[in-house]
């Protein structure tokens, strides 16, 4: 008895000191992969083969650019492709929205995501992958956002078998303010299994290809937009004291609404309030019984996003009744969603920078600063772990002028194959690291 239990310490204390070991080994090991580049993604992704076919895909979706909620070849082709490879999806999620998986359902879980949709805009440059659906245009670099994800899925699944758990690929629509991400999400998306982080893209015609810019915390804004009815009973122009105006009243309230930011706003926040249309009026001597406004507004919190449309309707409906005028504000939540700031995670930022400096080298991972813009994506960073970042596609000695959202936009397509890379770096590489913990934690508990 005496002498068993003697052995069984030794034994403890044997094995104890060997899974130390273990352990210990595995951090260096670990570690010293992680200081390792990743530069054999770019390699792979550059491959002849891979980088032509990421190419035509790209030219393909360019050519047939859909409007939001309405990608119904795009999420065909998608699908096709998806078929080709032989990996599963779920489709419809949003309408149009496919969410494919590969990998292993035990062990870690990481989201990839792109957007599908295209804008209301006329391509104003040719080239034999113009646009052939006339007023519509890929003026945002989805078709690269699209087509860089589906690389990174056949990347993915050349190795599925050594991947250490779940990679789900998103593949939403109405990016372009339909909060697609968010009706995927209400359809259950992510409902029976969250991921751990979602990692998501942008295309940056500022910044040149081969480099990555990536912003810790708040990068996006909040957005919201608004229209307001201003009436009253109208009359010939010759008479205003017959009625109330306006016209004028329009008048007060768009001044007003500048001081929001200007006076009203703590000047350490930031904030937008943007009158961005007005229509009233037909004839030169009337006083027309209804001006309509509306425009947008920003915040990089839900708090301002929230005090800055109190105050937005505040203003109106209080600077119409000084002037004698009804009025109505309507946020217009049903056909022109509010988007969340978007806030990138610390320890997914932290996480992603590492890959990123590792495939394209630390000397091309630049910091980078918010901005006032808004993002879908925000709906995740929201509900999940995840990081937004920005990838360069403009080509090397050319300037910028072409810039997101006008007809003249256009994105360097070597570009793509880098998007593919660090899309498939993101999510391999974690899942990697993430079992190798979750093991040496298994270990440590023991
Ligand atoms: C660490 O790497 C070495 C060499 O690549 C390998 O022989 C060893 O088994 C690894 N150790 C662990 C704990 O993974
Ligand atoms: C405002 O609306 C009320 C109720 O509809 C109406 O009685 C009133 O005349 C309107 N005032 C103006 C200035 O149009």
């Amino acid at each position: 008895m005496m002498l068993r239990n003697q052995l069984t310490t030794t034994l403890l204390i044997l094995s104890s000191f060997l899974l130390i070991n273990q352990s210990v080994l595995c951090t260096e090991n670990t570690s010293r992969h992680s200081l390792a580049p990743l530069d054999g993604y770019l390699k792979e992704a550059r491959q002849q083969d891979v980088a032509s076919w990421i190419t035509g895909i790209r030219r393909e979706l360019h050519q047939y650019p859909e409007l939001m909620y309405e990608e119904v070849q795009t999420s065909a082709l998608i699908r096709k492709t998806l078929d080709s490879l032989g990996i599963k999806y779920k489709y419809p999620l949003g309408k149009t929205g496919v969410a494919a998986t590969l990998g292993t359902a035990n062990g870690p879980h990481v989201a990839l995501r792109a957007d599908m949709d295209a804008l209301p805009i006329a391509e104003a440059v040719e080239s034999e992958f113009k646009s052939k659906n006339e007023g519509k245009m890929h003026a945002c670099g989805h078709d690269g956002h699209t087509s860089m994800l589906l690389g990174a899925a056949r990347m993915l699944k050349a190795r599925e078998k050594e991947l250490k758990g779940k990679v789900t690929l998103v593949f939403q629509p109405a990016e372009e303010g339909g909060a697609g991400a968010r009706l995927m999400m209400d359809e259950g998306l992510f409902a029976d299994d969250k991921p751990d982080f979602v990692f998501g893209l942008h295309v940056d015609p500022s910044l040149e290809t081969g480099r990555v810019s990536l912003t810790p915390g708040t990068v996006l804004a909040s957005s919201g937009a608004f229209i307001a009815k201003i009436s009253a009973s109208g009359s010939h122009a010759a008479f205003p004291h017959l009625t109330a105006d306006t016209i004028v009243t329009a008048s007060a309230v768009v001044g007003s609404l500048q001081t929001l930011i200007a006076r009203k706003l703590d000047p350490l926040e930031a904030g937008v309030v943007s009158v961005t249309m007005i229509h009233g009026g037909t004839a030169l001597n009337v006083l027309p019984p209804e001006v309509e406004i509306g425009g947008t507004f920003r915040s990089l919190t839900m708090e301002g996003h929230h005090k800055l449309q109190q105050w937005i309707e505040h203003t109106i409906t209080q600077q119409a009744a000084v002037h004698g005028c009804n009025s109505s504000v309507d946020f217009l939540e049903d056909r022109h969603p509010s988007y969340p700031p978007t806030v990138n995670d610390a320890a997914a930022t932290a996480y992603a920078r590492s890959i990123l400096e590792q495939v394209v080298g630390a000397e091309n991972a630049l910091p980078g600063t918010p901005w006032m813009g808004a993002e879908d994506f925000g709906f995740f960073t929201q509900r999940f772990p995840s990081c937004f970042f920005m990838l360069g596609v403009k080509k090397p000695g050319t300037d910028s002028a072409a810039k997101l959202h006008t007809g003249t936009f256009g994105l360097d397509e070597d570009a793509l194959p880098i998007g593919a890379a660090l899309h498939t770096a993101l999510a391999e590489q974690y899942l990697k690291s993430e079992t190798e913990r979750r093991t040496s934690d298994k270990r440590e508990e023991l």
